[in-house]
């Protein structure tokens, strides 16, 4: 079985992040979206990964994951020029795919539980193709599965005014090379792309089987800032404490709390978790990381209290109050002068320098 990684799109709703990279860079937890996504392919046995690159900054993505080798896969890169949707960018992947099964995993979508146990029904049973399916409050906004009475897939709409069930379809599809033939078949939608959705529902209108499975854990499509920072939130709920930095006398760490190798957290500082700080990062005296906050590798924390945030590598914090439900983008400043306002909810681009 083959592995296909999205990492296209213009993520027009994650700017300005997505001025600097592609969104599926974006960290969670100090690791690139698209690295979980990654990691669950190997993990579930796919080691023969093809990233379909889009045009902002694909040079990034090359650099951060190279041949695969450190990730321990072995990756093709596929440009894939305008973003004319997820069935067309599936389409650029023939050659790749030749005569596999194979998973389309997006980029941005993370999923608790990995995928292992999918990978494993689909190599059991006789589908062309297998959808993952997850329960959620606002189908409006998604492809949305229709069963009949016997719970047998029959249709799949995308984002329906009335949606008939509360399944939509998550962004990883189990798929064989059949699935060529009918994306050749399609036209572009009002959106004015091709749709995977149509071409599934094509695979069932011609009698294919097309099974399905309900997510069992959490799946987030982080699509957008809100998305990023809920992502955040999953992720380092499950965080594994490690102190690997140096941590001061009387500096106060409560909860689960992962520190970096070379971090120095100086005396008088208070890190409440679930927080992650990364490698080399300082921490200095009277700082407050509060919960659900995630501090990048080579950053300093001069001063200030940070909440429910992400903050990239390389940035420096001097501020008189506090950040929250924010994101910063790497290799940033944010200074703030005595009289600044009180407290601060930003979403900042890299390379950004902010004085208030
Ligand atoms: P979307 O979030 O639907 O599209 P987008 O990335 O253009 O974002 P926005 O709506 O904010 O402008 O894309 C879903 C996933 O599929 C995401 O990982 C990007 C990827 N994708 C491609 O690789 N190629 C494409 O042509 C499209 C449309 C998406």
């Amino acid at each position: 079985m083959k592995g296909v990684v999205l990492h296209g799109g213009h993520g027009t709703r994650l700017r300005p992040l997505t001025h600097t990279g592609p969104k599926q860079l974006i960290t969670v937890a100090n690791k690139p979206i698209s690295q979980y996504v990654l990691e669950d392919l190997r993990n579930s046995g796919i080691k023969n990964i093809a990233i379909v690159l889009g045009d902002i900054m694909p040079e990034k993505v090359k650099s951060h994951y190279g041949d695969g080798s450190k990730f321990g896969v072995n990756i093709k890169y596929i440009y894939q020029e305008t973003p004319e949707g997820i069935a067309q960018a599936v389409g650029l992947t023939e050659d790749f795919v030749n005569e596999d099964p194979f998973v389309v995993y997006l980029g941005d979508n993370l999923l608790k539980g990995g995928i292992s146990r999918c990978v494993q029904e689909f190599r059991q049973k006789n589908y062309e193709a297998m959808i993952l399916l997850c329960e959620v409050e606002n189908p409006q906004q998604f492809g949305v599965a229709e069963f009949d009475k016997n719970g047998k897939l029959v249709k799949l709409i995308e984002k329906p005014e009335k949606p008939p069930s509360n399944y939509a379809l998550t962004g990883i599809y189990f798929l064989k090379p059949t699935i060529f033939k009918m994306i050749k078949q399609l036209k572009p939608s009002w959106r004015g792309e091709l749709e995977i959705t149509e071409a599934l529902q094509l695979l069932i209108d011609s009698g294919c089987k097309v099974g399905y499975r309900i997510v069992e854990g959490w799946w987030k499509d982080t699509g957008t800032i809100e998305d990023i920072i809920e992502a955040n939130i999953l992720v380092l709920d499950e965080l594994e404490p490690e102190i690997e930095g140096i941590v001061e006398d009387k500096t106060c760490i409560q909860g689960r709390v992962s520190i970096g190798k070379n971090a120095y957290i100086k005396k008088g500082a208070l890190i409440r978790g679930p927080a992650l700080i990364g490698e080399n990062t300082i921490i200095e005296d009277g700082v407050y990381i509060g919960p659900y906050t995630s501090i990048g590798d080579n950053t300093k924390i001069k001063k200030g209290e940070i909440e429910n945030t992400i903050v990239m590598e390389n940035c420096i914090i001097e501020i008189n109050t506090k950040i929250i439900d924010s994101i910063i983008g790497a290799n940033s400043e944010i200074i703030a002068n005595e009289k600044g306002p009180k407290g601060h909810k930003l979403i900042v681009g890299e390379n950004s320098k902010i004085v208030f």
